[in-house]
């Protein structure tokens, strides 16, 4: 549906299931669309029990109206497979296709994204539905994209993908030799004779739980079983593509991603999507930087094209803990977030709202009571009319970001893995840490992974860059060699890409780019002990969290130093020259305060600049509100540009009106008011303006 000549407007609605209400209600829920400017359905996402009753009986009699039916209403299609939950009578004839949990428990029917992603029977009936549904439909010019399966996920134990395991590590290895090497299976006696010794690793094997975290004995193999069930549900999803790319070539094909969802290496996913999309679930109260995070990082894996913002709740999701409703103005708020990033639809899950099972209370268009008289109803009818009259002016924007943060699946899973230096590493965490520093100073940020193209920025930070892959160290010495800034920090460059130790001292293969060699990591326990570590960095005083490096200067200055312990007066901080260009390293976890001030720092040397200023922008609206190491500001700024122009958002997450100062003028496409610049443009609670700039 993205950039497709189908598509003129940002498309609006979502997940409809008619399937499960009579006919009659079909009539009515299309009257009730249409006044709220629904525009786009995804339909078929669990009806794979209907359509195929039997192994070898297909009845799209009930689809076939539904296609009918929203065609004649004017409806956009966003066609799903209905293969993320088999159907009982394949789960009875074929136990195959039922998953092995971690502890080795075997599943039964039941639930849904259920399916083993190695399973011959779930392979060849998904791939032929799929089929059929493709060849069937072709012909709809409403169908603006392919929706496969849904909200992959999972992983899988079972006797086939062990076996699928084996092949896939054979592809990679090839020979034994090689994978004994790369599994360092010289330690415990781990040796591999013959593929065949190759077992999953799960609690019955090599996994353990240890304060319910999960742990693994060998790191290598854990790290490839998960790069394993990725790239398995990988090869599902394409077997899937490739089949109805054959009857519709020109629709794009997506499925429906989980922002930072460890268990899928989403970068690799995104090479086979014609775009993303994907569902976003807040929990009530979360910090808006996580979520405009998630945006970016859904941005970023296909180098910065619009995406679809495909599910998010009007109102509430059944499945959190306490089902808080979105306040007023919140679903509208964070429909504009979604834009501002560089979605070009808003989309919700769901239409109706069901009446039996799980989803009965999750958030709808339409509620239980039927009509168009709800608070709900008349925000999203709001919300459609106002996107409705923005037309097609922001389809297709970029944001033009000159700091790139690095978000590594790889990394993600390796730290995670490593026993050892500290329980309280956090991969997700970290990058978080660094990147709402940068959003709360209003500057625009890419997340990329290690093998995008980096030449074009000015500031390219890697936190926790643990595993520093084949060839990211030369990027990066080139990168900073001609002029560019890079940051790092503690538990960074150990370890290439099997997670073996690159031997010669830490950072490894970033040591020279640094100017610094790592001796010793002293962890600091999470729980009180009575010694509190700190280090000053201009004049202050901040806390030293989690890993305090000892480290030697090669070449790099101290900006930083460590105040106490036996390793008082080492560097914490450090910054080297490298070429035209140098290279931060930040030795220690700290709080919000010090990224503040250093990140001004940085940004001021590489000539990042924010997009706006906010007036309260000020310690005391962080401390009062939120609590140290949160945001400092509550309004959240993005930048996006095509040939219509350049808009600039502005989102009030918070419960109080903010000013913004404005650095340059333009007209507020929701308000119709105009700016100049160094205006004060006044945000409501929850407010958003969307200002065309210039
Ligand atoms: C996910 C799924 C939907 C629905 C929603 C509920 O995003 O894709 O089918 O279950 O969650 O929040
Ligand atoms: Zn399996």
């Amino acid at each position: 549906m993205i950039e497709s000549s189908k598509v003129n407007k940002i498309l609006y609605g979502g997940d409809y299931n008619p399937e499960q209400w009579p006919e009659e209600i079909w009539e009515e829920d299309m009257r009730l669309f249409k006044l709220a400017h629904v525009d786009v359905v995804t339909l078929n996402v669990f009806s794979w029990a209907a359509l195929q009753p039997d192994e070898s009986t297909y009845d799209f009699s009930k689809l076939d109206k539904i296609m009918e039916c929203v065609q004649k209403n004017g409806l956009k299609v966003c066609l799903a497979t209905s293969t993320a939950a088999h159907p009982a009578w394949m789960a009875r004839k074929y136990p195959d296709i039922l998953r092995t949990e971690y502890n080795g428990m075997k599943r039964k029917f039941g639930s849904r994204h259920n399916s083993c992603p190695n399973s011959p029977t779930y392979r060849k009936y998904s791939v032929a539905l799929a089929e059929k549904l493709a060849e069937r439909y072709k012909d709809y010019d409403n169908i603006v994209a392919w929706h496969i399966s849904n909200e992959y996920g999972g992983e899988c134990y079972c006797e086939n993908c062990e076996k699928a395991f084996r092949v896939w590590l054979q592809k990679k290895y090839k020979t034994i030799e090689e994978l004994n090497r790369v599994w360092n299976t010289s330690f415990w006696g781990h040796t591999m004779y013959d593929w065949d010794d190759v077992v999953l690793p799960d609690l019955r094997t090599e996994e353990f739980s240890w304060d319910g975290r999960p742990r693994t004995n060998f790191q290598g193999i854990s790290l490839d079983y998960r790069r394993f069930n990725s790239d398995s549900m990988l090869e599902c999803f394409k077997l899937e593509r490739d089949v109805v790319k054959k009857y519709t070539p020109e629709i794009p094909v997506t499925t429906n991603l989980m922002g930072c969802y460890q268990p899928l290496d989403y970068r690799k996913w995104a090479k086979e999507m014609d775009f993303v999309s994907w569902d976003s679930y807040p929990a009530f109260g979360a910090e808006y930087g996580h979520n405009a995070m998630c945006h970016d990082v859904m941005r970023g894996l296909k180098q910065g094209m619009p995406y679809a913002l495909m599910e998010q709740t009007p109102s509430v999701s059944n499945w959190h803990k306490y089902c808080a409703l979105k306040r007023p103005g919140v679903m509208r708020l964070l429909s504009y977030q979604a834009l501002a990033h560089g979605a070009d639809t808003v989309m919700f899950f769901q239409m109706r709202r069901s009446i039996g099972a799980c989803e009965k209370y999750h958030g709808a268009l339409i509620d239980h009571v039927g009509t168009e008289n709800t608070r709900v109803f008349r925000e999203m009818t709001a919300l459609g009319k106002e996107l409705e009259q923005l037309g097609d002016k922001t389809l297709g924007a970029r944001s033009r970001a000159k700091a790139a943060i690095v978000f590594d699946w790889d990394n993600w899973w390796a730290s995670s893995l490593s026993a050892g230096p500290s329980e309280a590493i956090n991969y997700y965490d970290e990058v978080f840490t660094y990147y709402c520093s940068l959003l709360q100073m209003h500057i625009p940020v890419d997340i990329i992974g290690v093998t995008d193209d980096i030449s074009g920025y000015q500031l390219v930070a890697a936190p926790l860059l643990y595993m520093c892959k084949d060839g990211f160290d030369e990027k990066i010495r080139k990168f900073v060699k001609e002029g560019g800034t890079f940051l790092t920090t503690y538990f960074s460059g150990y370890v290439e890409d099997h997670d073996l130790v690159i031997t010669g001292g830490y950072p490894g293969r970033l040591r020279d780019i640094l100017g610094i060699w790592v001796e010793e990591s002293d962890a600091v326990p999470v729980e009180d002990i009575g010694i509190r570590h700190t280090f000053t960095y201009k004049g202050k005083t901040y806390p030293a969290e989690i890993l305090c490096d000892l480290l030697h200067l090669e070449g790099a200055e101290s900006l930083g130093a460590y105040d106490n312990d036996f390793y008082a007066g080492m560097p914490a901080v450090t910054k080297n020259r490298f070429g035209k260009g140098c290279a931060y390293y930040v030795a220690t976890h700290s709080d919000a305060a010090f990224y503040r001030e250093l990140l001004t720092e940085i940004a001021a040397e590489c000539g990042l600049e924010s997009l706006a200023v906010t007036e309260n922008h000020g310690a005391e609206a962080c401390d009062a509100e939120n609590g140290a190491g949160q945001l400092l500001t509550m309004v959240e700024t993005t930048l996006r540009e095509n040939e219509e122009g350049r808009f600039l958002f502005l989102l009030n997450h918070g419960e109080k009106e903010e000013k913004v100062m404005l650095k340059e003028g333009g007209s507020d496409l929701l308000s119709g008011k105009h700016y100049e610049g160094g205006a004060g443009l006044v945000l409501e609670a929850k407010g958003v303006a969307l200002l065309q700039l210039g």
